[in-house]
């Protein structure tokens, strides 16, 4: 992670670049409205026909060729979800006469019950003005099949529909995860049941879950039953747990694969074996309470460490069916093994001439045991070393280059850089990372081995209450990104469909828009939230790891602040940005008007909200943050009515205005306002547009946003 903060400068830059881009794209936004419709993830083909398929409280559902329980199940769920968006209350018999159905479900072959990696998960739909069909090759198939159609739905004045089209569609990448860290905060198995199904559909199929950490053990082992029971604080998964989870999984397509972190992140392991550790003799161990990278690591040169290790894989391999183990393998800093003598005369005695290599080592012992129990190792990028076989799997969260240049020297690879949600960026960031970079130099039999990505769930700051809403909707951008054609790729239409996606997400019993409520009501201990709510839909929490110094917390701290109900991508933060830009890039009366509006309804919300938050002691951290935006919005203000009137601000205005404005915008509480870029650009609008008259649109706003945005010196 440390590697993440370093470029997070770079980062904060290429946003503001990027924000012009977003949204600048309308007519194509248009376009892509009747082309796409609702469809996330874009399929791969879609042909829209003339013609409707209505849906009356008669309609229903045949199946055909191979089936089973688990398509019977999907087909069941997804009939539910469509009683619940009509309020038609449908057939639970399927139609005796294939051809009468309004929905048939052909599919040739059950497939694999439990899902395995490259499984077939094609399928066709064609739509008429008579029936839906849906083909597939297997169940996995004709469950990705099922989300599409549900996403078709429609409705006008006439009633529920399903537009007539014809849809070919199958994955560009076959690895599609999402990494859950139930071990700094557990996960209780409802969380993980409805993420798994928020996952299936948007077409995700992979569950990584990562286990054990400093702060946690996670999972219950009959054979060390001392690891889960002192390193848990009694959280964990029994294994009845982990196989109703993968059982849960597998009804839905979607593959379990666990990790277990080591050598470095084991700390909770050592809790009950300090002995496999690699401090001073004698040393003891604690759950890790903080945030952070830590010293405890396993100790690569003791036999008790693998004796212990492959008992547990062992067990391990028997209770979860995926052929991949992941062993994570990332930032162990070996200090540790530096400061013990024993570990460098090992090393010394046996030419191991550094700590890479060490780890080398250590990877090598459980590649051996892996084995022996079928299964294939993964980890972090941490791991890779050329002589290691073929058929390692190395987790990039360091980039994309990492991963070719593995990929160049025969390995497979699955992206993660660029897919840290935890990391509260906009989904439109995500989305413009591609697990294989647009200027590749690889050939396409190297492409081959960059199997896809997985967004990352690390789990410092989310809670049971919270963690939807840092998984969703933004996962969703970048579910799309593994399934549709690199092409599917325009900002300002993922947003439309996302939005749309937010509100179907909900009906699988998703948190993530409705525990804000509740969160904001609990902090002022009333139900009028309706000022509150108008600052939280502007601003967002820090990004990247700016959280851990400005708001300082451990394990242990409530999640229940101002900066844990705030979102990423903060509603109106993007409509009012957007309608910025498009003052800027022309229509500017209509846009003046609809932010001089917006501004005035904020700062009339925020007296209240002044008011509430002299007593709301769980606000108190806020104070500052609402007081700073009533001076926002006042200059957001003053600079919408000079371009109103076509006035120009004194020369000094402008530049005295943006110094305040930072000011104004620090974080404060660990939030910061999503609309300061809106804002500032507006500022540079008012003192520069009488100037930028005849300039084009572009030239416009790429000459407003450079005054808005300056570059960062670089540093020599
Ligand atoms: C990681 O972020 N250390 C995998």
């Amino acid at each position: 992670m440390q590697e993440i903060l370093r470029t997070s400068f770079l980062i904060l830059a290429i946003i503001f670049v990027n924000f012009g881009m977003v949204y600048a794209q309308d007519a194509e936004t248009e376009r892509l409205k009747t082309e796409r419709r609702d469809l996330m993830p874009v399929p791969a083909s879609v042909n829209w026909k003339s013609g409707r398929l209505p849906v009356s409280k008669t309609f229903s559902v045949a199946i055909k060729g191979q089936t089973d329980e688990r398509l019977k199940s999907y087909i069941f769920r997804v009939m539910r979800r469509l009683e619940g968006r009509t309020i038609l209350e449908l057939p639970r018999e399927y139609a005796i006469d294939a051809s009468s159905a309004q929905l048939l479900i052909e599919t040739q072959s059950t497939g694999n019950a439990v899902p395995k990696l490259g499984d077939d998960e094609s399928y066709n739909l064609e739509v008429t003005d008579r029936q839906a069909v849906i083909t597939a090759p297997t169940t996995v198939g004709a469950m990705r099949g099922l989300e599409t159609f549900l996403q078709l739905l429609e409705s006008d004045r006439e009633g529920f529909y399903f537009p007539a089209v014809s849809i070919q569609d199958k994955p560009r990448f076959a690895w599609r995860g999402l990494m859950i860290d139930s071990a700094r905060h557990f996960q209780p198995m409802e969380v993980l049941k409805r993420n798994i199904d928020a996952m299936a559909a948007v077409k995700l199929n992979v569950l990584h879950w990562h286990l054990t950490e400093d702060q946690g053990f996670r999972i219950e082992t009959k054979k060390f039953p001392e690891l889960h029971q002192m390193g848990s604080d009694g959280l964990f998964y029994t294994q009845d747990q982990a196989r109703e989870i993968i059982r849960y999984a597998a009804d839905r397509g979607i593959r379990v694969m666990p990790e277990f972190d080591m050598p470095g992140h084991a700390t909770a392991w050592l809790v009950s074996h300090p002995e496999i550790g690699s401090g001073a003799p004698g040393a003891t161990y604690t759950i890790e309470r903080r945030p952070g990278i830590f010293d405890p690591t396993l100790d690569p040169t003791n036999e008790k460490t693998y004796k212990l290790l492959k008992a547990f894989f062992k067990e391990m391999a028997a209770l979860f069916p995926d052929a991949y183990m992941h062993i994570g393998g990332d930032e162990n800093e070996g200090k540790q093994w530096n400061a013990n003598p024993k570990i460098q005369a090992f090393m010394k005695k046996n030419g191991i001439k550094d700590n890479h290599a060490l780890q080398t080592y250590f990877n090598k012992r459980l590649l051996e045991f892996l084995q022996k129990d079928g299964k294939i190792m993964m980890g972090w990028d941490e791991i890779f070393q050329p002589d290691l076989p073929k058929d390692v799997v190395i987790h990039s969260w360091r980039g994309q280059k990492a991963l070719a240049d593995a990929a160049r020297q025969g390995f497979q690879g699955v992206l993660s850089n660029g897919y840290y949600i935890d990391l509260m960026q906009p989904a439109s960031q995500h989305y413009a990372v591609d697990p294989i970079a647009a200027d590749t130099t690889l050939t396409a039999e190297e492409q081959k081995r960059i199997l896809g990505g997985e967004a990352t769930m690390w789990s410092e700051w989310v809670s049971p209450e919270t963690i939807d809403s840092r998984i969703w909707t933004r996962t969703a951008a970048i579910a799309e990104r593994f399934w549709s054609p690199r092409e599917v790729n325009q900002i300002g239409d993922m947003y439309r469909r996302l939005a749309v996606v937010d509100i179907q997400l909900e009906e699988l019993g998703l948190t993530h828009r409705k525990n804000q409520a509740m969160m904001l009501r609990r902090l002022v201990s009333s139900h009028d939230i309706s000022a509150l709510q108008t600052l939280v839909s502007i601003i967002e929490p820090v990004k990247e790891y700016r959280r851990y110094n400005l708001r300082k917390q451990t394990m242990l701290s409530p999640l229940t602040g101002l900066i844990d109900a705030a979102q990423a991508d903060a509603p109106n933060a993007l409509i009012f940005n957007r309608a910025v830009e498009e003052l800027i890039s022309g229509n500017s009366a209509e846009n003046a008007e609809k932010i001089r509006l917006t501004l005035t309804e904020w700062r009339a919300a925020q007296p209240k909200l002044a008011a509430q938050v002299e007593t709301a002691a769980a606000l108190s951290e806020a104070k500052m943050l609402v007081a700073n935006w009533q001076n926002i919005n006042a200059v957001g203000l003053e600079a919408v009515s000079y371009l109103e009137k076509n006035e120009t601000p004194p020369a000094e205005w402008r530049d005295a205005t943006l110094k305040t404005l930072s000011e104004l915008t620090k974080p404060q509480a660990a939030l910061e306002f999503a609309i300061a870029p809106g804002v500032r650009m507006l500022v540079v609008a008012a003192a520069e547009m009488s100037k930028l008259k005849n300039a084009s649109a572009s030239e416009r706003r790429e000459k407003i946003r450079s005054i808005a945005f300056p570059k960062p010196a670089s540093k020599k």
